[in-house]
């Protein structure tokens, strides 16, 4: 599809004193005493998750970022912020650009439909026309590599053949922006190794790309620059050999445990 419209270096995306707080409602079961008090409708109780706070972010087009951080550390709920699915409770986040998120897309299938039929679906939620969908359909579906099972219904598949074809969509779709959110990490070796090539073609197509995953040894290889998270908060941010140094030692993993991890 079309060559990016932007130049590398711009700023694609500017995270600023972002803070997120999600508030759950949860129902209490009504003791004796409290359903006398209120009648019986019991109690209402709210708990609240500072998911994000007050991070200061950019990325620009023609790299990676990479993001990393143990599980609960606020990943995911800054790229639901950066994709639009969230809004900020505090500060406020700027895209210069049209943003793909590979969970998004994915969770777009309807699993009873075709992998082809969802082809043609996810293209057309992504903003791609009918003819573009049609001239490209070949070329997404030989990348996910599915075979036959490109006519069976999403429900029979396995999370890795699920991944794959979302992968695929995301990538012909060509956004100015692909948030990937630890989406790669059950496809097997080989698709792997094609996904990182076709990340390293959209980067250096002047593309903005940014990378969730647990696999140091790819975020180190792969991208210009890396945000660590923890508790919601930047740790750290800077070149990857750096910031995933100091990661893998609050892990206390052995550097060669860690490269030897896949994407
Ligand atoms: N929809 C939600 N409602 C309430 N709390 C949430 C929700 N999603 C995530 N959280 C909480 O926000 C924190 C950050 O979660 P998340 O962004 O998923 O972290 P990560 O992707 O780094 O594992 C965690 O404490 C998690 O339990
Ligand atoms: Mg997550």
């Amino acid at each position: 599809m079309s060559n990016s419209l932007h130049t590398s270096g711009d700023i694609a995306v500017s995270v600023q004193h972002l803070g997120l707080t999600y508030t759950t409602t949860i129902d209490r079961r009504p003791t004796l005493k409290s359903r006398v008090k209120t009648l019986g409708r019991g109690t209402k109780h709210t708990r609240t998750v500072r998911a994000l706070d007050d991070v200061m972010l950019d990325v620009n087009y023609g790299s990676v970022l990479g993001v990393v951080g143990a599980n609960g550390a606020g990943k995911s709920s800054l790229m639901r912020v950066i994709s639009g699915i969230l809004p900020p409770t505090q500060g406020r986040v700027e895209v210069f650009g049209k943003v793909s998120t590979l969970l998004a897309l994915g969770v777009g299938f309807s699993p009873s439909l075709s992998g082809r039929a969802n082809v043609h679906l996810g293209g057309l939620a992504a903003g791609m026309t009918r003819d573009e969908i049609a001239d490209h359909f070949d070329e997404i579906a030989d990348f996910a590599d599915l075979g036959e099972a490109i006519d069976a219904p999403m429900r029979t598949y396995s999370s890795g053949m699920y991944a794959r074809l979302a992968f695929s969509v995301a990538v012909t779709v060509r956004p100015d922006i692909l948030i990937v959110d630890e989406a790669l990490s059950t496809g097997d070796a080989k698709f792997k190794e094609k996904s990182l090539e076709k990340i390293k073609e959209l980067r250096s197509d002047a593309r903005a790309l940014i990378l969730v995953s647990h696999a140091l040894g790819t975020i180190r290889d792969i991208c210009n620059e890396v945000a660590w998270l923890d508790k919601g908060r930047l740790v750290q941010r800077g070149n990857p050999t750096d910031v995933v140094d100091a990661y893998s030692q609050f892990l206390q993993v052995g550097k060669s445990a860690a490269i030897d991890e896949d994407i």
